[in-house]
């Protein structure tokens, strides 16, 4: 494990229980031996109490120079307040395709083997920001506009990082997902290049077909098997990888990274979880998988692999599960029963 070439990494331990996992994690790599060497840096709720602002430029530079990240969950203020700073990251790095896969690791839940893969445009559609209210009569907020872009390019990116995927890891089928029905422009355009791009460059390499959203929202609750990976625009992958996340236990299994050609950012899918933060039961799971997928990014999958393969035999075998999962054990003491299956193996 020694010889292994030190990497850099920038780490935000985020707002609520982001610091709580960001911890255990950190254990867990550590027993792990990964290679990162770490820049801890601030945002989110926590930056504006150091530094004044949400995303400090000390943080913006340490990925600029890192090019990689993990990353705690960032509090966004709900209505108004600062711009969410996950967005202006994913913008800033031009982190295009956020990748978020459910997988079943604890069995006998209500659904079973479940092994899905989203991916979430991660730049454009409905969260670009261009929004305004309208006042009339004295009511400041009478309308409430936003514009959605697509535009071809990101379409074109989107659909060749899912369908690249699909070969790479030997999916059968890609499922783009829309609601061109209605939005005939904002997501027409998605789906007519997702149906472009696998026709001319992707072809029988996988069964390639097409769904509207709220179709497929309710096929996910009925019969999610029937599905292997979807492909989709902003705002519907990230209702949808939510309901994902449902299926396999709940946003406390839920890792995402995002991708971008020149930079990623690794993290749980769940937010900062105000309701339990402090309290030391958040499940640390989801940023625990987030790390896996970071070490496979980085070319060290045989040390993924350990991870996965530990988290799965804690939750498993020794039957460690934080409250979320039905058990009792703490943050900590899940992170430490992991550290002790890291080390046997
Ligand atoms: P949330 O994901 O923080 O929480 C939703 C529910 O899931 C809560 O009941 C929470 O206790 C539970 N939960 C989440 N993570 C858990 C874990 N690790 N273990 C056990 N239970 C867990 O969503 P919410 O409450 O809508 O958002 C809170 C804040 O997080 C908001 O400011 C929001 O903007 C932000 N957020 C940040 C994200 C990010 O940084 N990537 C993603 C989603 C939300």
């Amino acid at each position: 494990m020694t010889n292994l070439k030190q990497i850099p990494a920038t780490l935000i331990p985020g707002d609520g229980v982001g610091p709580e996992i960001t911890a255990a994690t950190l254990n867990v790599l550590d027993a792990l031996g990964a290679p990162f060497v770490w820049d801890r840096q601030v945002a989110g709720a926590a930056g504006v109490a150091a530094c004044g602002e949400p995303l400090p430029k000390a943080c913006l530079d340490s990925i600029r120079g890192t090019r990689l990240a993990l990353k705690g969950p960032l509090e966004t203020p709900v209505g108004g307040g600062y711009r969410s700073v996950n967005v202006q990251l994913r913008e800033e790095f031009k982190l295009y395709a956020n990748l978020r896969p459910g997988k079943t690791i604890v069995p006998g839940g209500r659904y079973d083997n479940i092994d899905l893969v989203l991916v979430r445009e991660n730049n454009e559609g409905l969260y670009m920001g261009y929004e305004h209210f309208i006042p009339i009569d004295g009511d400041p907020h009478a309308v409430g506009m936003s514009t959605g872009i697509n535009t071809r390019q990101g379409c074109r990116r989107i659909c060749r990082f899912a369908f690249d995927y699909a070969i790479r890891k030997g999916r059968k089928k890609v499922t783009a997902v829309h609601k061109a029905n209605i939005m005939k422009a904002l997501t027409g355009i998605f789906l007519e290049t997702a149906r472009e791009i696998y026709a001319t460059e992707y072809k029988d390499k996988f069964i390639f077909d097409e769904i509207i959203v709220d179709a497929c929202a309710m096929k996910l609750v009925m019969n999610p098997w029937q599905f292997d990976m979807l492909v989709t625009t902003n705002l519907f992958g990230d209702i949808l990888s939510d309901e994902i996340a449902g299926l396999v236990g709940g946003l406390g299994m839920a890792p995402g990274a995002n991708i971008g050609e020149h930079a990623a950012i690794f993290e749980a899918v769940h937010g900062s979880a105000p309701d339990i933060a402090g309290k030391g039961i958040a499940n640390p799971t989801a940023l625990l998988l987030a790390a896996a997928m970071m070490l496979d990014h980085v070319g060290c999958v045989d040390l993924g692999d350990r991870l996965r393969q530990g988290i799965d035999d804690t939750l498993n075998i020794d039957n460690v599960r934080t409250g979320d999962l039905g058990g009792t054990a703490s943050t900590v003491e899940f992170s430490a029963a992991l550290v002790k299956r890291i080390r046997q193996v």
